[in-house]
């Protein structure tokens, strides 16, 4: 049934314009400063799975809100996925995806966590090319601007008993972006949680599933309350090892110009940010160390001056270094809250190869056309 879903849909999923689109210079008002995650596009991709027809009525609509039974598992249980992905502008106008191959296996992979059927990688890859046609011109001409996708998959039905549904409806919308972080510093500030863990091993860190997140808000507002942009999350057995933050995966670089990060081992989400950047720090001749790394040597090593830099990156966040780091007792500064020059230079890179400022040597960019 799958194939045959493919098969319909690999020639173009059917595309009903909306009716009722944004005019064109609301849009272009709203395009000037659209933060993140606020504004959205005209239209969303969709397509249903059951049993009994599997994945099935594949379409691009006008963008509409969902009619659920109050009794669907998604809103009692949490069966629930997502990816996040930007489409670019290309110098010369078009439209590029960054890696949506690395996106799509990681869906695949967080369904078959989540007791949900996998979407087959190419229908994914379809969709989201589908909404970049359909909504490409939400894409913001701003230097920082780019056109969020959000694939996600929900299960659907009408039942309360604990098992997997049989109903489950996959959708991508699009948000007009620019940066995600908004403040004057060029750093941003991290809170190193104690009372909570994000991920334990065998539970669904490495998914990404909408209660890992739902679980790291109250985290996220200790943070803030503490005067950080972000919050840190340990390790769940020794409480030492750092292993992410709410929603990006973290660097380190020392003085020998050795960059280290840590290692995916169940806990972590799969950053295809992180991934890119293994690769093009290798590709700089830098060494690259995927090893644990623990709080109380980050302190020491920030003190004593051996650790020159740290950053975020992620799909939202991009690379954003890290200058300040608090904890319950004290806290510490990277770097004189600057901006590294292996940060820099590795941000750089990374931006150049996604926008088509600098050749694509691994063809991460998908240009759609
Ligand atoms: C928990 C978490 N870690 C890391 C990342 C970075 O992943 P990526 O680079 O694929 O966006 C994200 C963002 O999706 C995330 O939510």
């Amino acid at each position: 049934m799958i194939d045959e879903v493919f098969e319909a849909t690999k020639s173009g999923i059917p595309f009903e314009p909306s009716s009722k689109p944004v005019p064109v210079e609301e849009r272009a008002r709203l395009l000037i400063d659209p933060g993140f995650g606020k504004v959205f596009t005209d239209h969303m991709a969709m397509i249903e799975y059951d049993e009994q027809d599997g994945w099935h009525d594949a379409r691009v609509t006008a963008r509409h809100a969902f009619t659920m039974d109050p009794a669907s598992p998604v809103l009692h249980y949490a069966q629930e996925i997502f990816e996040g992905m930007k489409a670019y502008r290309r110098p010369n106008g078009g439209a590029a995806l960054f890696r949506p191959d690395a996106n799509a296996r990681r869906f695949a992979k967080s369904a078959i966590r989540m007791a949900m059927p996998p979407l087959p990688e190419e229908m994914f890859l379809e969709s989201v090319r589908a909404m970049v046609r359909a909504d490409r011109e939400w894409i913001p001409e701003t230097e920082e601007g780019s056109l969020y996708l959000r694939p996600f998959m929900i299960a659907n039905g009408s039942f309360l008993g604990m098992r997997s549904s049989t109903q489950f409806i996959y959708a991508v919308i699009a948000s007009s972006v620019g940066s995600y972080f908004k403040g004057s510093s060029p750093t941003v500030s991290v809170w190193v949680t104690r009372e909570y863990v994000r991920a334990a091993p065998g539970g669904t860190g490495e998914a990404k599933c909408g209660g890992n997140y739902a679980g790291s808000l109250v985290a996220q507002g200790e943070a803030i309350r503490q005067g950080c942009d972000q919050v840190v999350f340990l390790d769940a057995i020794e409480r030492r090892w750092v292993e992410e933050l709410g929603g990006m995966n973290v660097f380190f670089v020392f003085e020998d110009g050795s960059v280290q990060t840590p290692p995916l081992d169940g806990t972590i989400l799969h950053g295809v940010t992180r991934d890119s950047l293994i690769t093009l720090a290798r590709d700089m001749g830098l060494t690259v160390r995927e090893e644990p790394y623990s709080i109380e040597q980050w302190k020491a090593d920030a003190e004593s001056g051996r650790l020159r830099e740290a950053f975020a990156c992620g799909t939202a966040a991009v690379v954003t270094p890290i200058g300040r780091v608090k904890q319950a007792d004290g806290e510490f500064l990277i770097g004189g809250e600057q901006t590294g020059r292996i940060t820099s230079r590795l941000r750089s890179a990374l931006v150049d190869i996604q926008r088509g400022a600098a050749p694509d040597p691994h063809g991460w960019v998908q240009l759609v056309d």
